[in-house]
């Protein structure tokens, strides 16, 4: 995730975000001669504020308004996002009653400043003033009602319940364990026991949360309301320059472009652990078994590549993590090779502020936030990564993701403070996984010398079925979340269906189940950073997509002429340029205009994902013949 209020990143993910962490068009979306009213006109504004009263309802008052709401949430940004990142850092009793109590300022003046910008709704004004007065009604992650007490007592809820997520441990074995050496466990356990008692385990974090989750949803559907939202989803489904309905049915359409894929998958691996252990811990036909998968969520399953790996001649020659330790990696050497990848593509170095201040390990003696973030914290230079960094394939994947979001952070600092965001969340999660997929080529480990040779043609197989575990498998999940949350916000799902509709949804776009029947009092969502977090999450879905789309066009453009999975940007200047034109964008144009900026294609397009896993998907299909593919829902 990157980690701010709309460009400090730290308020977005902590839930309670600032207009730069959703997009909106220009108040009608109008490019194709289309004109559609984005949101329902507000109501009275409930705070005539004293900021707001001095502007006359014109042209030029929106255009001082829209100035001074910029200086006032840049102001306030910085301050929030440096308590933020010190209650992230260090969870004290003291660092969440500063973080609850900035937060609530923060949310107060962008629920003022979407109110006063309603007052220019029947006014006609420049494209960009538009923009940016739709951007202060839409970017508010939680927005609190127009009440007193309504904010702190958001903000004190979402401070305890990404605090709480944080700090969470359970005993394994005898002893207390974290989430990191969890997911390290995970990973490496081949013995079923062991799993279940680790994805149980962890979920023992989360009961404690659900009546906050339940309250917190209560109160920011009342703020939602307020600001003329059908609900707190339908807010969220509003940030991406088209109308909400429209964007929930462009995910349907994506996710059936890439269902059969899933379904392919899905098919082999349950094959491959039924092989492995048995029809009492895994049959050969249903859904399979949600903890057998090498991560603590089922989100990526590339960990569990030697269990699934072809019978025949599919033994990789090169295991990352073995090769990262071999080679005498530590987290500082992690993120010097991803700085260096973006770097070899002619963008500027770190900034020094950068090593002193980014957390890149685990400290000791201190509770932190462990789930990786990026961070912005003046909206200019003092950019940072927050980590908890093991030498291992996954955290170095995660690094070039972190240096994603601050080189997009980077690349859009001289646009004004409403414009400094991602064309959509999506862009910002799709940047530096689009520069993973080249990181992670054979062709690039070999030539920043983590390989001795390049294997031929022979490891295709085996290296899309390993890029296929992490990105195919974590498509239905990236849907899976905020197909959750929308429910939650809607009010179709109540607190008391809280786990069993998270369950139903595993079932239903995963096609997994728990190990065993879930307590009664399971809180399962709460184990996921990003509900704890309030991170929306389709960013991720779309992020899936985009960097295929990136990578596509990006290989294009180097002229490629070979399969996609093996093409690498690697020290191309010619495409680094074009992609930081791209991100100098910033939130400044409707996301498609980015996407043809540096793709030539203005649409969502699964077909890349098609192409570069074509060769698999074949392969996939015979190894499936005769087996009887899919699950009941
Ligand atoms: N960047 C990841 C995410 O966006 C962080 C992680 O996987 O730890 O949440
Ligand atoms: N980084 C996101 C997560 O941890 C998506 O991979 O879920
Ligand atoms: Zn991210």
């Amino acid at each position: 995730m990157k980690s701010t209020l709309m460009t400090a990143a730290a308020v977005c993910a902590l839930s309670i975000a600032s207009a730069g962490c959703v997009t909106v068009v220009d108040g009608s979306w109008d490019d194709d001669g289309v004109s559609v009213e984005l949101i329902e006109p507000l109501g009275a504004p409930t705070s005539a504020s004293a900021a707001d009263a001095g502007q006359a309802v014109t042209a030029d008052g929106a255009a001082a308004f829209v100035a001074q709401a910029e200086t006032r949430l840049a102001a306030l940004s910085e301050e929030a996002a440096r308590i933020q990142w010190t209650r992230a850092t260090n969870i004290t009793h003291d660092t969440m009653w500063l973080e609850s109590r900035i937060n609530a300022e923060y949310t107060e003046l962008q629920v003022e400043l979407a109110n006063g910008a309603a007052r220019f709704n029947d006014v006609e004004v420049p494209a960009d003033v538009r923009r940016k007065l739709n951007l202060l009604r839409l970017g508010i992650v939680l927005p609190a009602p127009n009440r007193p007490g309504a904010a702190g007592e958001l903000a004190e809820i979402t401070t305890r319940l990404d605090s709480t997520y944080s700090v969470g441990k359970f005993e394994f074995k005898g002893r207390q364990i974290t989430l990191d050496e969890a997911s390290v466990l995970m990973a490496e356990t081949r013995d079923p026991a062991e799993m279940e008692a680790l994805y149980e385990g962890w979920r023992t974090v989360s009961p404690v949360m659900a009546a906050d989750y339940a309250r917190m949803v209560e109160i920011a559907n009342e703020g939602a309301t307020e600001l003329g939202f059908a609900d707190t989803g339908a807010m969220w489904r509003a940030g991406y320059d088209m109308e909400p309905d429209a964007f929930a049915a462009e995910t349907d359409r994506l996710w059936e472009q890439v269902r059969p894929f899933y379904e392919n998958l899905h098919c082999y691996v349950r094959s491959r652990l039924n092989d492995r252990y048995g029809d009492a811990v895994q049959p050969d036909s249903g859904p399979i078994r949600a903890d057998l998968l090498g991560n603590m969520w089922s989100q990526q399953w590339g960990n569990i590549y030697d269990v699934v790996a072809p019978a025949e001649g599919g033994a990789s020659s090169y295991d990352l993590t073995e090769r990262l330790v071999a080679s005498g990696y530590d987290a500082r050497k992690m993120v010097e090779t991803g700085e260096g990848f973006y770097v070899s593509m002619g963008l500027e170095e770190l900034p020094e502020t950068f090593w002193e201040r980014s957390m890149i390990t685990r400290p000791e003696g201190r509770e932190v936030v462990c789930h990786a973030s990026a961070w912005d914290l003046d909206n200019l230079e003092d950019i940072r990564i927050k980590m908890c960094t093991q030498v291992n394939g996954d955290d170095f994947y995660t690094v070039h993701h972190e240096l994603g979001h601050n080189y997009y952070q980077r690349a859009y600092k001289d646009q004004p403070f409403l414009f400094k965001n991602g064309a959509n969340d999506g862009f910002h999660e799709a940047i530096g996984d689009f520069i993973g997929l080249s990181a992670l080529t054979p062709t690039y480990l070999n030539q920043i010398g983590l390989l001795q040779s390049v294997p031929g043609e022979a490891e295709d197989i085996p290296f899309l079925l390993k890029m296929a575990l992490d990105k195919i498998a974590f498509m239905p999940f990236g849907l899976m979340v905020d197909r959750w949350r929308w429910g939650v916000f809607n009010g179709e799902t109540s607190p008391a269906e809280y786990n069993d509709a998270w369950t139903a949804n595993m079932l239903r776009y995963q096609g997994l189940v728990p190990p065993g029947p879930r307590p009664e009092n399971a809180f399962d969502p709460g184990a996921k950073y990003h509900i704890p977090g309030n991170t929306p999450y389709t960013r991720y879905f779309l992020a899936h997509i985009y960097q295929f789309q990136f990578h596509r066009a990006a290989c294009q453009q180097a002229g490629w002429t070979g399969p996609l999975h093996r093409c690498s940007v690697y020290g191309n200047e010619a495409v680094g340029a074009r992609f930081n034109a791209m991100m100098e964008m910033g939130q400044s144009r409707p996301w498609p205009e980015a996407m043809q900026a540096f793709t030539g294609q203005r649409e969502n397009d699964a077909s890349a994902v098609a192409d570069y896993f074509a060769p698999l998907n074949v392969w996939l299909t015979a190894q499936n013949r005769g087996k009887s593919c899919g699950w009941e829902a």
